[in-house]
């Protein structure tokens, strides 16, 4: 199949947004979705943005049953690793039902890598859910680490009241 993967414009981010949605549906936690197209525009497309984003476009002819030209994204950032340096940190890669197994979820991951590389990134960083074998899988073909298994890391998140009390926790200047 024919695709194109390209940066994502401010233009893309409603097609990012109901990508995002249908992703997270398939990770069973629609209900934790908040961001909206708007805030996705603001936050990828300011003067230091915070995320930056590649789609996968498929021509006309190709698209999808409900009408979708945009057919896959992968969205990331940079992290930093004091033992490894710069890093960068792949939030969400998905390519919709039907264009599965064509090669764009690979062409994605590989070309993150490639801007990651250009950057004097050292390493690709994602979580994966424990159920989502098929994509744990995939990862595993392209020969990467599962650092919960092999060196028993924790995912640790701050956010609503935990977050909250930390700030109001924080020593007065
Ligand atoms: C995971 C996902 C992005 C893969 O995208 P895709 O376009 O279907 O994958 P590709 O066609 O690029 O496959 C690339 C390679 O991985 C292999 N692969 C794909 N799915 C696989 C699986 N379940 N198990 C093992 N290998 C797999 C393919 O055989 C192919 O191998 P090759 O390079 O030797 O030919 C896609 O299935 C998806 O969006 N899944 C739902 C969302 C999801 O799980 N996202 C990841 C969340 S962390």
């Amino acid at each position: 199949m024919h695709f194109k993967i390209r940066a994502a414009a401010k233009e893309d981010c409603r097609e990012i947004s109901r990508m995002i949605k249908e992703l997270a549906v398939f990770e069973k936690m629609s209900d934790q979705v908040k961001i909206s197209h708007e805030e996705l525009e603001r936050d990828g497309f300011c003067q230091n943005p915070f995320f930056e984003c590649l789609v996968t476009e498929v021509p006309e002819q190709n698209k999808s049953e409900e009408g979708f030209t945009l057919v896959g994204y992968a969205l990331y950032f940079y992290t930093y690793s004091t033992w490894m340096g710069r890093s960068v940190y792949l939030e969400d890669l998905y390519v919709m039902p039907e264009f599965r197994g064509n090669g764009i979820g690979k062409g994605l991951m590989s070309k993150v890598a490639e801007v990651g590389k250009k950057k004097q990134c050292v390493r690709l960083q994602l979580s994966v859910l424990d159920w989502n074998t098929p994509a744990r899988d995939f990862y595993a073909t392209k020969g990467a680490q599962d650092l919960t298994a092999s060196e028993g890391w924790h995912f640790i998140r701050f956010d609503g009241q935990s977050l909250d009390d930390l700030v109001n926790e924080a020593p007065k200047d």
